[in-house]
């Protein structure tokens, strides 16, 4: 079934063409560069831009795709959690295409879809699987029984993971969204120079927290200053070392536990934004091999870790293999607290 997919969900105006687990087209139109003064998304701008340009980029996305309008055999659209603006910009789109096009209208949770970006496409998915989604918005630790069985075990309880990078990032001087340059500077630094707090490490259960730590790093600057240390490269750089170890240790204690004392996951799924990270990526296999030899699964591509809409595509077709039916165009609505949870209720 080919699938004609959007996400408007935050500042990514996103529409892809799929057709199961294989993309045709996936374009991503970023505005961060309109963001990045207000170091943060801003919902009525994102809206404005995504109104702008959610035309073109249908077009564009079925042009890329090598097909035509008439090919397309359903529309799927992100419906939540995300900025409640910015949702209804592609809600609406995917409405008026539904109509025009006389094909059924799919509804995908967002995390849901960052779950299935990381699907394999050419091998089985042994299940259940324990899903880990890094994000900007999102640290989450997914259970996944069946596909449309999510459980959530464990989450932040504060700061996502890369809302953690971007702030300590801001905090270095390195702009916004910095986790990738953060990350980058992380690969020359000591991670022991400044050994930074594990946070939650000793708390029971598989949550998390994360300001602790941004709060950590904002005293250690504020100690450097005092003391006239100058912030040059390698200052810089050995605090993103430690922040990052820091930050990823306390992800990787909570796996651990999960995949501890769930004996009966087979897999793994790693995906988000930060599912991009190297260093990331080889901690969560050490973790899964060491436990049981576990198979792990990252997005295929870099594209498909951050916001885009072909694993919105991909979200909708799993659903529909496993029974997920079409919504009724105008009822639909934006639900910007969606839960993984939620699905099929
Ligand atoms: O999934 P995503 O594109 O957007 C949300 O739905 O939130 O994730 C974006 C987040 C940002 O916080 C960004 O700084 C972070 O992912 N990120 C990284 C890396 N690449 C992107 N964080 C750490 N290391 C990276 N290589
Ligand atoms: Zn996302």
């Amino acid at each position: 079934m080919r699938i004609l997919s959007i996400d408007t969900s935050c500042d990514e105006t996103s529409v892809a063409v799929t057709s199961g687990l294989s993309i045709e087209s996936n374009v991503v139109s970023s505005q961060v560069r309109y963001h990045k003064k207000y170091g943060g998304v801003v919902p009525f701008l994102a809206q404005r831009l995504h109104t702008e340009r959610i035309d073109s980029v249908v077009d564009l996305a079925i042009e890329r795709s090598g097909s035509t309008e008439k090919d397309m055999q359903a529309v799927a659209v992100t419906y939540g959690p995300g900025l409640a603006p910015a949702l209804q910009v592609g809600i609406a789109k995917a409405q008026a295409l539904a109509a025009e096009l006389k094909i059924p209208l799919y509804t995908v949770d967002h995390m849901i879809g960052h779950i299935c970006s990381a699907w394999p496409e050419k091998k089985e998915l042994a299940l259940p699987a324990l899903a880990i989604l890094v994000s900007g918005g999102h640290t989450e630790f997914v259970l996944m029984k069946t596909f449309g069985n999510f459980e959530i075990v464990g989450k932040t309880l504060d700061d996502a993971l890369g809302e953690a990078y971007d702030k300590a990032a801001i905090m270095l001087g390195l702009g916004y969204p910095g986790g990738k340059a953060l990350a980058t500077l992380a690969t020359s630094g000591d991670p022991e120079h400044f050994p930074l707090p594990v946070p939650m490490a000793k708390n029971a259960g598989y949550d998390l927290s994360y300001s602790g730590l941004k709060t950590a790093v904002r005293y250690l600057l504020r100690d450097l200053h005092d003391n006239g240390v100058e912030l040059d490269a390698v200052v810089t750089a050995d605090i993103a070392a430690s922040f990052e170890y820091s930050a990823q240790t306390a992800l990787c204690k909570k796996i651990e536990r999960i995949l501890r004392d769930h004996p009966e996951i087979a897999s793994v799924l790693v995906a988000g934004g930060v599912a991009a990270n190297a260093e990331l990526r080889k901690r969560i296999r050490m973790v899964a091999k060491t436990a049981r030899d576990l198979p792990v699964f990252f997005p295929r591509s870099l594209k498909l870790c951050g916001d885009n809409a072909a694993m919105i595509g991909f979200a909708a077709y799993l659903g529909i293999q496993a029974g997920q039916k079409p919504v009724l165009a105008e009822k639909l609505d934006r639900v910007p607290y969606l839960l993984v949870s939620d699905y099929g209720k």
